[in-house]
């Protein structure tokens, strides 16, 4: 089959490789009718996250058909259409059953890996490199479902690809950054990076009340995606963020500031940007945090920090003394993604959404090496990539 395989930092290929096979009786082998870029996935194309190996398989966003079940899976038949979710749960752990999906604690095959790192293990991911289970990735014209008895879920019959297939991750994403942030009634929301993660952090934060939001980005056509959902648009490469979001709320700051961003921020010229870059190149630092940053600097006392964008490392002169004077509450996380999916994929079939509205490219798999180059740099009005392995 063909499928979208990393060999190193910017250098993602269309390979031909074997198909997948049923190896576990709870799994699922799906064939893949669409599957999406994320912006995670540039973490790992423009190697931030450790531990991948050329010949990893890419792609956690992906939907489709299953075409073989194993022998101990009952909740899916062959023919059956599935959404599934970027996380691989057991369904059956002591984190499974409170509902925190994203630490799964026996779905992850490189466990010491991700004990050593972060102190405890987290779940399996999708085509997410060898410290969360090197699980070969959507990005294929088949895939297998470890474990598919848990989260892939079935789509109600009329509703198409595109409607859905960001349930997998993104909106889920978005809605869970914007419950985090406890919006009251009212709230004034300001959400950094309008990529796809950050148009659903908007549509989430106004389904759950905000009376206004902000959104803030320096590119341009993703500034107007986020007007167009009613959203005001702060560009920051041309006005002061701090200066605007002040006058916004009568020198108090946001009530609650979600950073869609995560460990790749741009930060123009600003002191604290030239210094990550700094610490990165000589091996002292990690992620690039202008966002996180701001989020902390920016929101009012007594205010929540939502952070849905992904954070990999060590992070150096993070305001703590801001976040701490103020009484801020933080929060943040990998998508619980199963806790939002039966609400989500009601209010699509209710018509209260369609998420579709972030896709601006469409293609077949052979042309993803070129796309994962177009979204990276944000050329040709590209927000959202969706393939479609076999058309
Ligand atoms: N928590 C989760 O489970 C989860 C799931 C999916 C994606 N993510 C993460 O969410 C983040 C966003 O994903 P995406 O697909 O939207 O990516 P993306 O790269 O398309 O979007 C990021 C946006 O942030 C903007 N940006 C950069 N620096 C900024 C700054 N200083 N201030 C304001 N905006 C800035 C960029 O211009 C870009 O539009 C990534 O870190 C991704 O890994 C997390
Ligand atoms: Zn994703
Ligand atoms: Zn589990």
């Amino acid at each position: 089959m063909k499928a979208l395989v990393w060999h190193g930092r910017n250098d993602v290929r269309c390979d031909t490789i074997p198909d997948p096979r049923i190896e576990a009786p709870r799994d699922a082998i799906v064939k893949v009718t669409s599957t999406a870029i994320c912006g995670s996935d540039l973490h790992l194309y423009d190697g931030y996250i450790p531990a991948m190996e050329s010949g990893d398989v890419l792609g956690h966003e992906f939907m489709g058909e299953v075409v073989e079940v194993g022998r101990e899976n009952h909740k899916l038949k062959v023919g059956d259409r599935v959404v599934v979710p970027f996380n691989i749960c057991c369904g059956e752990c002591f984190f499974c059953r409170s509902g925190q999906w994203s630490c799964c604690e026996r779905t992850n095959r490189d466990a010491d890996q991700a004990t050593k790192m972060f102190g405890h293990n987290t779940a399996g991911l999708f085509g997410y490199s060898h410290l969360t289970g090197h699980y070969p990735g959507g990005q294929a014209e088949y895939v297998r479902v470890p474990y598919a008895d848990v989260c892939p879920t079935k789509v109600p019959a009329g509703l198409s690809d595109e409607q859905v297939l960001f349930l997998t991750d993104i909106f889920p994403t978005g809605y869970q950054a914007a419950k985090f942030a406890e919006i009251a009634d009212g709230d004034t929301v300001a959400v950094w990076g309008c990529g796809p993660v950050g148009q659903f952090c908007i549509r989430s934060a106004q389904m759950l009340g905000a009376g206004r939001v902000v959104a803030i980005d320096r590119v341009a056509e993703r500034l107007d995606l986020a007007k167009q959902s009613g959203a005001e648009a702060i560009d920051f490469s041309k006005e002061d963020v701090y200066e605007r979001l002040n006058q916004l709320t009568q020198g108090r700051g946001p009530d609650r500031c979600i950073d869609a961003v995560g460990m790749e921020a741009h930060g123009t010229d600003s002191w604290d940007a030239v210094a990550d870059r700094t610490l990165a190149a000589v091996g002292i630092g990690t992620d690039r945090i202008h966002a996180l940053r701001d989020c902390l600097r920016n929101v009012r006392a007594g205010g929540t920090v939502s952070l849905s964008g992904v954070y990999g490392g060590f992070l150096n002169m993070v305001p703590l003394g801001a976040a701490f004077q103020k009484g801020v509450t933080i929060r943040m996380g990998q998508c619980n993604v199963l806790n939002y999916m039966d609400e989500l994929l009601a209010a699509i079939e209710q018509g209260k959404i369609d998420p579709s509205f972030v896709i601006t490219h469409r293609a077949g798999l052979e042309e993803g090496p070129g796309l994962y180059e177009t979204f990276k740099n944000k050329k040709d009005g590209c927000i959202k990539v969706v393939m479609h392995p076999h058309s």
